[in-house]
């Protein structure tokens, strides 16, 4: 049995605690959360943008904490899943390694590079395995792709743009805050710049223009920049000032002989005949997607090997991607 302890138990603990009970061989041992009544089970003020409004949860058998130091002297804690702020991530997940613990964190791996090469590097000195939550791939129409790509389905890749632009979040008052959220780039777009990694590998360079809010990216559009000319990869996002579209993420990739476009309404495969055909994708709620990125991690723990997909090394990559668009964003002569 995989001993889970999950610290923060806010809308991704949440999600998380949900998607475990879906696992067979994977148990919630442990909770570590600052709030009194999230440690009672009373979670239905936990509300995110996507999935189940909380409800009032039977803790019995799960140990709780407030106290990180506590939960992370827990023996019965193979692995912690850290579901805390991005500011959090880096302490919390060298202090959970040199406590003997694995390590699955939410995205974004940290909010400096600095912070997500300790993060690695303590995994490696530790001999424990660091994941981060890039469930991207994970929904069905991105698995698609990824295991398009991973088998040659279609052909070469030849490239693809990845559009994910928001509402501005005006509840989240930190959210444009580069020391604890990150803003729409390390928020949202961070998805795609892991998506991109994943499926093209690392840019050498990238071209980015856009517009900065008090020097933080608000909206901006990218172009990845790789060793071979004839890979086309762009990307737009961030946030537009009006509410009426919530949340808006459209994709489409390029292979030789086909492309796959993703939005809202459904997944279609262009074929090389003309045919525009409706990719079959297995019907999954937010839980079972978050349920499927889990047992990646955890079948990943068990047989003590990092995941291609969410290994701690290719979110560094993710994040290194951003802050390669960060700078070209900021360079004096757009300001
Ligand atoms: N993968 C996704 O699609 C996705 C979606 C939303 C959020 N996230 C990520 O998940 C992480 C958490 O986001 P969230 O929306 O769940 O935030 P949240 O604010 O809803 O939850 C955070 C929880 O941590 C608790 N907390 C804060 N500091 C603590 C501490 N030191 N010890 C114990 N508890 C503490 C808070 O009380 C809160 O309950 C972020 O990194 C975010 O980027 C990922």
């Amino acid at each position: 049995m995989l001993r889970i302890g999950i610290h923060g138990l806010g809308f991704m603990g949440m999600m998380h605690y949900l998607a475990y009970q879906k696992l067979s061989g994977v148990k919630v041992t442990a909770i570590c959360e600052t709030l009194p009544e999230r440690r009672k089970g009373d979670w239905t003020k936990i509300k995110g943008n996507f999935g189940p409004q909380g409800t009032q949860m039977d803790l019995t058998g799960v140990a709780v904490y407030a106290e990180a130091e506590e939960f992370l002297a827990d023996k019965n804690i193979d692995v912690a899943d850290i579901c805390l702020p991005p500011n959090q991530h880096c302490p919390m997940t060298v202090a959970a390694l040199r406590a003997g613990k694995h390590v699955f964190s939410e995205k974004p791996v940290a909010l400096s590079l600095a912070d997500a090469d300790a993060m690695v590097a303590a995994a490696e000195k530790s001999g424990k395995i660091l994941m981060v939550g890039h469930v991207l791939p994970f929904f069905p129409a991105y698995a698609f792709v990824y295991e398009a790509a991973r088998t040659n389905r279609y052909g070469k890749l030849l490239g693809g743009h990845f559009d994910r632009v928001i509402s501005d979040p005006v509840w989240l008052k930190d959210f444009y805050n580069m020391a604890t959220i990150g803003g729409p780039l390390l928020d949202l777009h961070i998805h795609d710049a892991h998506f991109i990694r994943l499926l093209f590998g690392m840019p050498e360079k990238v071209q980015s223009v856009g517009r900065l809010r008090n020097g933080v990216p608000e909206y901006f559009n990218t172009q990845f920049i790789f060793d071979n000319p004839q890979l086309v990869v762009t990307s737009t996002s961030g946030c537009i000032f009006q509410q009426g579209r919530p949340f808006m993420a459209r994709s489409e990739v390029h292979f030789e002989k086909a492309t796959v476009v993703i939005d809202g309404g459904g997944t279609t495969v262009l074929t090389e005949d003309g045919q525009a055909v409706p990719a079959e994708l297995p019907a999954l709620d937010e839980v079972g997607i978050f349920a499927n990125e889990l047992k990646e991690s955890t079948d990943a723990f068990i047989q003590n090997k990092v995941s291609p997909i969410l290994g701690g090394s290719l979110a560094r990559d993710a994040l290194a991607l951003a802050m390669m668009e960060m700078e070209a964003l900021r360079k004096p002569e757009r300001i």
